[in-house]
């Protein structure tokens, strides 16, 4: 019996000293996933109502785990003689209390979840709101702005302090798009437009997921929301429209940029760069992606400014040209699952790319980058990308 007592003290004494270590860990600046360091004031609407929910639930364990300790101790059966005590079968009083008070308690908690789901759906469907398109795929996430002609991958640039409007579409499984500093979670589901918006008002780089299991690599459906000041996040427009520009980095053959390598013929089934065009000896070209075409999403990731993307895969690979080789060669061995299938030359695969074409394609994309390189914020410059090499 006393070994018992002891064990249960023991649970509950854990179970504090685990929740005190998980309150010591969660420190928004090295865990960017975590839920409990909000930055916009959507966020930080869940956060309160996570803190009421937390302190509420503490208060119900700690008071429960005190009773059964009460109740061990106090009637427990002292010796083999002791008569069994009174059987005791329904208590009115008792019954009524402990409906009444768990009722109580999920209504203070649904009011505030209520009032918080209306504040946060306010922000949507709103005049001044910045509409970002975003098509979850498997798996990775295309990025569009309407009206403005960028279309990227991974990538959300936003503007500090504008009001913007997520609407997300899916035209294969249900995603979630998540962001925990900046919002909650929002389905992406086949044939229905959902909604989310908020205001980042703190320059910085954010950690977005996939929440919602969508098949075989859904922990690899990373992106990155980029907030910065409003004329940095014009400059990034204005750079990304520029597109790839002659002589801005190496460029494969003849010195210029926007015309691709013909190994390139093969990635045009699925991807698309905005304003290139082949190598004089092929016929097919490729013409501007003109700014009605936003709407049409592409099979692969829009591969303009590859050059400045900070990932390859998601989210899998830092983007360095040995990792986009790796990945060229062979994207399922990297990430399970990846419709973009092995193009490197291998046993199963004898008319595949070759280890030079391979490199060809990695010195080309490589170099596709603005006039003047990458546009980095100064305000948020250079982001740790989250990832473990
Ligand atoms: Cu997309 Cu999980």
């Amino acid at each position: 019996m006393r070994l018992g007592t002891i064990a249960r003290f023991g649970v509950l004494l854990a179970a504090l000293a685990a929740v005190a270590v998980l309150f010591v860990a969660f420190d928004g600046n090295t865990t960017p996933y975590t839920t409990i360091s909000p930055r916009t004031e959507s966020a930080e609407g869940i956060q309160d109502l996570y803190t009421l929910l937390f302190w509420a639930a503490l208060v119900v364990f700690v008071l429960v785990q005190a009773a059964i300790v009460y109740t061990v101790l106090r009637f427990r059966r002292r010796s083999e003689t002791e008569p069994r005590p009174a059987q005791i079968h329904g208590n009115k009083t008792l019954e009524i209390a402990w409906t009444v008070i768990p009722a109580a308690i999920l209504l203070a908690i649904l009011i505030p979840t209520i009032v918080t789901m209306y504040e946060i759906n306010d922000a949507v469907g709103q005049d001044q709101n910045l509409i970002v398109e975003v098509h979850g795929k498997q798996w990775w996430w295309e990025i569009h702005y309407p009206g403005i002609g960028v279309v990227t991958a991974n990538e959300v640039h936003i503007p500090q302090d504008q009001p913007v409007q997520f609407n997300l579409k899916s035209d294969n499984v249900i995603h979630s798009f998540w962001v925990p500093q900046l919002a909650g979670k929002r389905d992406v589901i086949p044939g229905h437009i959902t909604r989310i918006a908020f205001t980042a008002p703190y320059p910085g780089v954010y950690y977005g997921e996939c929440a919602e299991f969508c098949g075989r690599s859904h922990a690899w459906m990373r992106f990155r929301v980029i907030v910065e000041p409003r004329e940095q996040f014009e400059a990034w427009v204005a750079s990304w429209k520029q597109g790839p520009t002659q002589g801005a980095a190496q460029s494969v053959n003849t010195g210029d940029i926007t015309r691709a390598p013909r190994e390139f013929g093969v990635c045009l089934g699925c991807h698309r760069i905005n304003g290139v065009r082949f190598l004089e000896g092929s016929d097919r070209e490729i013409q501007p992606l003109p700014t009605e075409a936003d709407a049409t999403p592409l099979f692969g990731p829009n591969l303009s400014l590859f050059g400045c993307r900070a990932t390859i895969g998601a989210g899998i690979l830092t983007n360095t040209p040995d990792n986009l080789e790796l990945w060229i060669a062979n994207a399922p061995a990297v990430k399970p699952g990846s419709w973009m299938p092995a193009y490197g030359e291998s046993e199963e695969n004898p008319n595949g790319l070759t280890e030079e074409q391979i490199e060809r394609l990695v010195v080309y994309l490589e170099s596709l980058q603005p006039e003047g390189g990458c546009y980095v914020s100064p305000d948020v410059g250079e982001p740790d990308l989250g990832i473990d090499e």
